[in-house]
């Protein structure tokens, strides 16, 4: 499955666990695809038991950031092991809020889609998330798209 190069996107959701007022949560993914226009379905694939699959089974609501080929230093930081106890994870990174998730938007993304979940599938060690598009947002001038082969992150051309 290296050889399948893919798009690299941001997902998000507000970790209303952590604290009082809760905190922003991100994972860097690959495995996220369209799944049906009408209506307007994603899919993303999260590692069983992971933090981001408990997040995400306790929150309805959350958003996926398309990321752009400038944009690699982002996708690091969000794979990084034991980044989701840092309370501070996204104070670097300019974003909004999503109106309709609560979802960190990060600044700079070729696009945003805020989601709500329609159901979740275990599919051995990883649960698919599906998720009905609520609100799309795109960035006016969309450079290129990051993209990840070979255990390597790419750009086009
Ligand atoms: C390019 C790339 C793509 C990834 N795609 C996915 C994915 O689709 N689903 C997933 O669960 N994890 C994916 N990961 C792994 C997560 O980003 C993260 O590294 C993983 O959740 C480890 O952190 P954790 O142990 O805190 O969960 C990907 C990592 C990289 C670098």
């Amino acid at each position: 499955m290296a050889r399948l190069a893919g798009a690299v996107v941001l997902v998000t959701a507000h970790d209303e666990d952590d604290g009082p007022r809760g905190a922003p949560a991100g994972m860097t993914a690959t495995a996220f695809l369209s799944v049906s226009l009408d209506p307007p379905l994603v899919l993303v694939s999260v590692r069983g038991g992971s933090r981001m699959d408990e997040i995400l089974e306790q929150r309805d609501r959350w958003a996926a950031s398309l990321l752009g080929a400038e944009q690699r230093p982002l996708a690091g930081r969000f794979a990084m092991r034991g980044r989701l106890s840092d309370r501070l994870l996204f104070r670097e990174v300019p974003h909004t809020l999503g109106e309709l998730s609560g979802a960190p938007l990060v600044e700079g993304a070729l696009a945003a889609l805020e989601c709500e979940t329609e159901s979740r599938v275990e599919a051995g060690d990883h649960t698919l998330v599906i998720g009905r598009v609520l609100r799309t947002a795109l960035a006016p001038e969309a450079g290129g798209p990051l993209l990840y082969y070979r255990g390597d992150y790419r750009r086009l051309g």
